[in-house]
C-alpha cells in the first residue's frame, strides 16, 4: 500500500515517522513536486493543485483537520485539486472535543463569574462584591451540534447552566434544548447570553455572526467564536461592542490569520484573542484514527467522517 503525505504547516518528518509506525506495511512518502507515482491514499493539509489533480488511483483523501473549508476553497479556486469520485475524509474529534470544551468552559465561566470585572477592580485596589449573573437566565447557545459542538454543549450543561444547540437537521441530546434549520434560528437565538460558534464554514454559514444575529441575543451577550473567522462580520462585532449589545468576545479564529498588525481587534479591550489554538490537531490521535480508517477501507468496511462535498462539511 502506498501513501502520499503533504502539509505546508508542521514538521512532516514527525508525521511520516508516526504514520510508518502505525502502518508498517505501507510505503509512506512525502509528496514532492512532480511526483506522479501511484498511491492508494493521500493525507493532506492544503495540498497544491498538482499533488492530486487527475489521479485515478486513490481510494481516499484524508484531511488533516476537522474543518474542510480550506481544501474545498482550493477546489473551487482550482478545480481538480481534489480527484473526482474519491472520498474526502476529515478528522473526527482526535482529542479536539476535549480541548474545545476546556477553552469554551473557561470563557463562559470567566464571563459568568465576572473575572474580567474583578481584574479591573483589582487594578484600582477596590474590594467590591459584584452581583452574580442569574444562573437560570445565563443561557448558553451552541451553533453547530456536531462532534465538537455536542461535546461542548454537554460539558457546559454539566455546570447546571441552561444550554441550547442549533444544527441543520433535528437532533436530540439529553439536557440540551435543540433547534434545527433556519426556521428555528430566531427561537434559538432569542435571549441567549453566551453564543458559541462551532459551525463549519460553508456558503450557508458565511457571515452568520452579524448584527441581525447579535440583535436577537440577550442584552450584554458574550460571543465565543472558535469555528472560522469568515463566520463573523468583524465591523458588526465592533459596533455591537460599542453599543453594549455585545459585552465582550473571545475569538480564536479570524478572517485573516495571523491577525494583521494594526487590526482593530488587537486594541479592543473587550476582545480576547487566541491564535487559532482552541483545539489543535494532535498528531498521535490523528495518525491512530487515519490508520484505523485506512485499515477499514482496505477491508472494504465503511468509515465515518466522509465529507459531503455538495453540503460543504
Ligand atoms: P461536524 O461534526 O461536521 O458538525 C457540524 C455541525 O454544524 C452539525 O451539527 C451540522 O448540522 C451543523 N451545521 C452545518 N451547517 C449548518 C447550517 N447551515 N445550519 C445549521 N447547522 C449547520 O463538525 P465538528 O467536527 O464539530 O467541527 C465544527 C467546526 O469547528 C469545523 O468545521 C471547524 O471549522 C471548526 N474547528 C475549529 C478548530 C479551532 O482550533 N478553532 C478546531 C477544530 C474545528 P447537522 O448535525 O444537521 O449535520
Ligand atoms: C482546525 O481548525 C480544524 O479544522 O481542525
Amino acid at each position: 500500500m502506498k501513501i502520499l503525505f503533504y502539509t505546508p504547516q508542521s514538521d512532516a518528518t514527525a508525521w511520516l515517522a508516526d504514520l510508518r509506525c502505525a502502518l508498517p506495511e505501507a510505503d509512506v512518502r512525502e509528496w514532492q513536486p512532480g511526483d506522479r507515482a501511484p498511491a492508494d491514499f493521500a493525507i493532506v493539509w492544503r495540498p497544491p493543485h498538482d499533488m492530486l489533480a487527475g489521479r485515478s488511483d486513490l481510494r481516499a483523501v484524508f484531511n488533516l483537520g476537522a474543518g474542510v473549508d480550506a481544501i474545498l476553497a482550493l477546489e473551487r479556486e482550482q478545480p481538480g485539486t481534489l480527484p473526482s469520485n474519491v472520498p474526502l475524509v476529515r478528522l473526527e474529534d482526535t482529542g479536539m472535543a476535549e480541548q474545545m470544551a476546556e477553552y469554551v468552559v473557561h470563557a463562559v465561566l470567566r464571563y459568568m463569574r465576572r473575572f474580567d470585572e474583578y481584574a479591573l477592580l483589582q487594578a484600582e485596589h477596590r474590594w467590591h462584591v459584584l452581583d452574580p449573573h442569574p444562573r437560570e437566565s445565563f443561557t448558553v447557545g451552541v451553533l453547530g451540534l456536531g462532534v465538537l459542538g455536542t461535546h461542548v454543549a454537554r460539558v457546559i450543561a454539566s455546570f447546571g447552566l441552561p444550554v441550547r444547540g442549533y444544527s441543520r437537521s433535528a437532533r436530540h441530546i439529553d439536557g440540551i434544548a435543540t433547534y434545527a434549520g433556519p426556521a428555528q434560528l430566531d427561537a434559538f437565538l432569542d435571549g441567549v447570553k453566551v453564543l458559541v460558534n462551532l459551525l463549519p464554514h460553508t456558503p450557508e454559514t458565511h457571515d452568520v455572526l452579524n448584527a441581525g444575529t447579535f440583535a436577537k441575543l440577550a442584552d450584554h451577550a458574550y460571543l465565543i467564536n472558535v469555528a472560522r473567522g469568515a463566520h463573523l462580520v468583524e465591523r458588526d462585532l465592533l459596533d455591537a461592542l460599542h453599543t453594549g449589545r455585545i459585552a465582550a468576545a473571545t475569538l480564536d479564529v479570524f478572517r485573516e490569520e495571523p491577525l494583521p498588525a494594526g487590526h482593530p481587534f488587537w486594541s479592543e479591550p473587550r476582545i480576547t484573542i487566541t491564535p487559532h489554538s482552541s483545539a489543535l490537531t494532535l498528531r498521535a490521535e490523528s495518525v491512530a484514527q487515519i490508520a484505523q480508517k485506512i485499515g477499514a477501507l482496505t477491508r472494504n468496511e465503511p468509515v465515518t467522517g466522509i465529507v459531503d462535498i455538495a453540503r460543504g462539511y
